[in-house]
């Protein structure tokens, strides 16, 4: 059958964009824009913009404060307990109606709600990870459409469905009493932090947090585009598998065209578009006469894309649709395979043939509200990553899946990510209906995912095989069976064989951390998915010392850990008051969400740093803000250096360490939390440390349990280089080194961790005359024959500050001046001076080198200003505070 007419696509595919010409041009009516909403008893009624939130609409009308504010997350909680309906008006075109089909499209209801159009009922949404699509053509007037969203109210809807759910448990019920939540919240399918976290507030609010619209077209729609780069390891060559989703109202004969222009290959072919929604799956070699340029992750290579192009006509030549994606040409492998004599398997990722180790951090919603993170939040934070030398975020299993610009922004920076399905720490139901909606959304998010080059992976769920295997919530043995049949139905029947299915491209993990394929062994509940010989391992100790890396695991591959700190006093200012500004008060226990984390943090900064004593308040309170981001900061670096230098060792089986991603990235709001970047992206201490300890090449020091030193040259090159170790002692009264020692030349080849220099602390203490452990400390560097310098100095401390001899009261002066490229600062100084941090306040912007070791008595740093700033108006606001500033009376 020959099919004349239009052809109407989605607009909103991450990858893919329509091309408009003669003859094709999408009929899509956007219904987003300002809409109307109102509560239970319409004591409320507003405007509201969609996309958006009720909180959001509410605080735009001025009708409520800043949710963020100080308690406001307790005093809102009527927000989320009551039902709001969205409801908007509009008139459509003769031309929309005139075709045979029509769709009301809503990409995103948070979460559960009943859409009516002209008083009929039109569906009912339970999942915010999907988008929804109504008929409605039947429904449709030329002028006066009402459209209404009517919201349940998240949590009474959980709490309904947990009571439902009379036969057995499903724990945990409620969240620890610290996180101020709300309960039941692995009933429904929304963000799991939403009803708090250990480091986020409760606000499960209602929204159309995505676009609503509606689609009309006369015979077909594509869905989906998405396409596969595959590589033949024996021809050497790549093909493109091209995938695409088409709705059709009736049987459609088209010529399809497949077009890589740059790449000069092209292939034609007929194709039967059969009624109903399904799946085309087309195959386009490359020409082998192409040079491609494939994608690489950041500090690799360049993330170089092309364009594909694809047409269908009909027999007789009417175009019938035409659209253009980007695709980009990779490999990835999980390598799990034996690694010596002793059990256990190694776990690595090998991107286009090459292992690489992984470096980076988690990822957490960006804010409560959804519809506050603009392109802007996110691209800044994801430079910040790239910047601080990641290669890899994790989107963690307990938020969103994030939107196409997060993924657009990953691509082109060269960002990895670990993409889980969002399930954290809970055991989850079976019933049929959840089962339908979490196969519609992992069904959805893999199409919308699955062209992107930066995905590398996907993993069901966050601690769950772990929270099932070490019994976090005491289910009595002969109710297990029942948790695991659960686990196995969800997971591996569900999740996994649709992602199987539909992208068999990727790796696949089961959880996260997880033994990987000796869990699967296992039945996917492994005895212990900690173990440090398979697969990842998440990993916190607030107790042990952490610069004593023997509390560390030496696990495969690192993807949690970290340490809290609170963010700066600029940061919290906004949303706290003078009283609050103290650690004992109401406000600084109310934003811990993480049982006794205040304490841990003072007693872990303790260990090493004498604590701040100062008798005005306000100087103690940023003290201790700056005390608890150097403690994180040195407890991170001591941690991920271990991990780094553990990349080709093997100890009794152990090691082999090729990922290291710390706890966390980014915050949801202004509070103490593992992240490395405040709420509003300013770098904490530890961020910056991180752009070194995450650098190509990287010396790393430790003693053994004899007191001698080593120095392991790490390179995460592909080419090899030849380094030896520089070791300076200095005094802490004085900037000059005392005696510096060289070891020999060694070659470092690329992709690896060598040892380069070894030597007793006490001989080097020796050799310099007249120090002591407490008197003195170390700092190295790399360098090549010639004497250039490899990758970022480092140091060692060979006492624990608070022990230093001679560090003496601070005299570092800061002057302000413009050069050529923006702000510097210059420092001086007479001692040396550790954890030396410039603050800029709320000037937004960064500094390029920040929380250093100053080893010298000047220093420059420059400073990047996020909005037009001066001289005066930076110096003003600009603090400098080192260690020994804590010392001083
Ligand atoms: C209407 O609902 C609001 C919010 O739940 C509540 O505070 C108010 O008391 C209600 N008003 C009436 C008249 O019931
Ligand atoms: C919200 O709707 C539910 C279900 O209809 C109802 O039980 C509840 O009372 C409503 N809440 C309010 C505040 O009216
Ligand atoms: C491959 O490229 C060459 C030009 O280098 C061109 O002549 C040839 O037609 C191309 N082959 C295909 C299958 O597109
Ligand atoms: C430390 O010294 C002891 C006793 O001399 C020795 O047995 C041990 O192997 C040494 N450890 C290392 C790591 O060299
Ligand atoms: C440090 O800077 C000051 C002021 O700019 C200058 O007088 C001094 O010579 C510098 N010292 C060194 C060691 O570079
Ligand atoms: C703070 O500690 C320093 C060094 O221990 C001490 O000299 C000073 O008296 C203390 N100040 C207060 C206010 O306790």
């Amino acid at each position: 059958m020959i099919v004349r007419g239009f052809f109407f696509l989605f607009l909103s595919l991450g990858l893919l964009e329509v091309l408009s010409h003669d003859g094709i041009v999408p009929l899509v009516q956007s219904l987003d824009g300002e809409w109307n909403l109102w509560n239970s008893n319409k004591s409320f009624f507003l405007p509201a913009q969609v996309p958006g939130c009720v909180h959001t609409a509410l605080q735009q009308r001025g009708l409520i404060q800043d949710p963020y504010f100080r308690f406001n997350d307790l005093l809102y909680e009527w927000i989320s307990l009551d039902n709001w309906t969205y409801a908007t008006t509009f008139a459509v075109s003769k031309e929309l109606r005139s075709k045979r089909q029509v769709l009301l499209i809503l990409d995103g209801v948070d979460t559960v709600a009943s859409v009516w159009l002209n008083g009929a009922l039109v569906g009912r949404t339970d999942n915010m990870f999907r988008s929804y699509v109504f008929p409605v053509r039947e429904l449709l007037k030329a002028e006066e459409n009402t459209l209404l969203v009517r919201f349940l109210s998240s949590i009474v809807y959980a709490t309904q469905r947990r009571n439902a759910h009379a036969a057995y448990a499903i724990p945990p019920e409620c969240p620890p009493s610290v996180q101020k939540g709300q309960c039941h919240v692995n009933f429904i399918r929304k963000a799991q932090s939403s009803f708090s976290w250990d480091w986020g507030p409760s606000f499960p609010g209602a929204a159309l947090w995505k676009g609503v619209r509606l689609e009309a077209f006369d015979s077909l729609r594509l869905v989906h585009l998405a396409a596969l780069p595959l590589y033949d390891v024996g021809s050497s060559s790549w093909s493109l598998q091209v995938d695409a989703l088409v709705d059709a109202l009736q049987p459609t004969l088209a010529q399809i065209t497949l077009d890589l222009p740059e790449l000069l290959s092209r292939v034609a072919f007929p194709a039967n578009i059969r009624p109903g929604a399904a799946k085309y799956t087309f195959t386009l070699s490359v020409n082998a006469s192409a040079d491609v340029r494939l994608w690489w992750p950041n500090g690799l290579g360049e993330q170089t894309s092309y364009r594909l192009l694809l047409t269908a006509r009909s027999p007789d030549g009417v175009a019938l649709l035409q659209a253009h994606s980007k695709v980009y040409f990779r490999r990835i492998e999980l390598v799990q395979e034996p690694v010596s004599s002793s059990p256990g398997l190694s776990f690595y990722f090998r991107i286009n043939g090459k292992p690489l180790f992984l470096k980076g951090s988690n990822w957490i919603p960006a804010h409560s509200f959804q519809d506050q993170v603009t392109p802007h939040v996110l691209t800044d934070l994801l430079r910040s990553a790239a910047d601080a030398n990641m290669n890899v975020l994790r989107v963690w299993g307990g938020g969103v899946y994030e939107q196409d610009a997060f993924y657009d922004a990953c691509d082109d920076l060269g960002l990895m990510v670990w993409q889980d399905f969002m399930f954290a720490c809970a055991m989850y139901p079976t019933e049929d209906d959840f089962i339908r909606s979490v196969r519609e959304e992992v069904y959805q998010q893999v199409w919308r995912l699955k062209s992107h080059p930066s995905v590398i992976m996907w993993s069901a769920n966050n601690e769950n095989e772990a929270a099932l295997a070490t019994d976090w919530f005491h289910i009595p043995d002969r109710q297990r069976p029942v948790y695991l049949k659960d686990y196995v139905a969800l997971y591996v029947d569900n999740v996994m064989a649709i992602v199987k299915q539909e992208d068999p491209s990727r790796p696949f993990l089961v959880s996260s951390p997880t033994n990987g394929a000796e869990s699967e062994r296992e039945g996917y509940v492994a005895s212990d998915p900690y173990d440090p010989r398979y697969g990842d391992t998440h990993f916190y100790s607030y107790s042990a010392d952490c610069w004593d890396w023997r509390a560390f695991p030496r696990t495969r591959f690192a993807s949690e850990y970290g340490f809290q700190s609170w963010p700066s006093l600029s940061t919290l200012r906004p949303v706290s008051v003078a009283e609050d500004w103290s650690l004992s008060s109401r406000f600084a226990g109310h934003r811990q969400h993480h049982q006794d984390g205040n304490e841990q943090m003072l007693k872990q900064a303790s260990v090493h740093f004498r604590l701040p004593n100062s008798s005005d308040p306000l100087t103690h309170f940023t003290h201790t803000l700056y005390l608890t981001q150097v403690m994180q900061a040195q407890c991170v670096k001591t941690q991920t250096e271990f991990y780094r230098r553990s990349r080709s060792e093997l100890i009794g089986g152990l090691g082999n360490t090729m990922g290291a991603l710390y706890w966390q990235l980014n915050d949801i709001w202004q509070a103490p939390s593992w992240s490395s970047i405040e709420f509003g992206g300013k770098w904490k201490m530890l961020h910056y440390l991180a752009a070194d300890f995450f650098a190509d090449v990287l010396p790393v020091a430790f003693e053994d349990e004899n007191g001698t030193l080593l120095i392991y040259a790490v390179s995460d090159l592909s080419q090899d280089l030849k380094l030896r170790a520089v070791v300076s002692v200095y005094t802490w009264s004085t900037p000059d080194p005392l005696f510096t020692k060289k070891s020999d030349l060694v070659a470092v080849p690329g992709g690896s961790a060598v040892p380069v220099f070894k030597w007793p602390v006490a001989a080097l203490l020796a050799g310099s005359g007249r120090c002591s452990r407490r008197s003195c400390l170390l700092a190295f560097r790399l360098e090549e024959g010639g004497g250039d310098q490899r990758g970022p100095a480092n140091h060692h401390f060979l006492c624990s500050p608070k022990d230093a001899l001679g560090l003496k009261p601070p005299d570092i002066t800061a002057k302000v001046r413009q050069d050529e490229t923006g702000l510097v600062v210059d420092l001086q100084s007479s001692a040396v001076a550790p954890f030396v941090w410039l603050d800029a306040g709320d000037i937004p912007g960064r500094f390029d080198a920040n929380g250093f070791l100053m080893l010298s008595r000047n220093r420059t740093v420059a400073f990047r200003a996020g909005k037009p700033t001066s001289v005066t108006e930076f110096s003003r606001a600009l603090r400098v505070t080192s260690l020994s500033d804590l010392y001083s009376p």
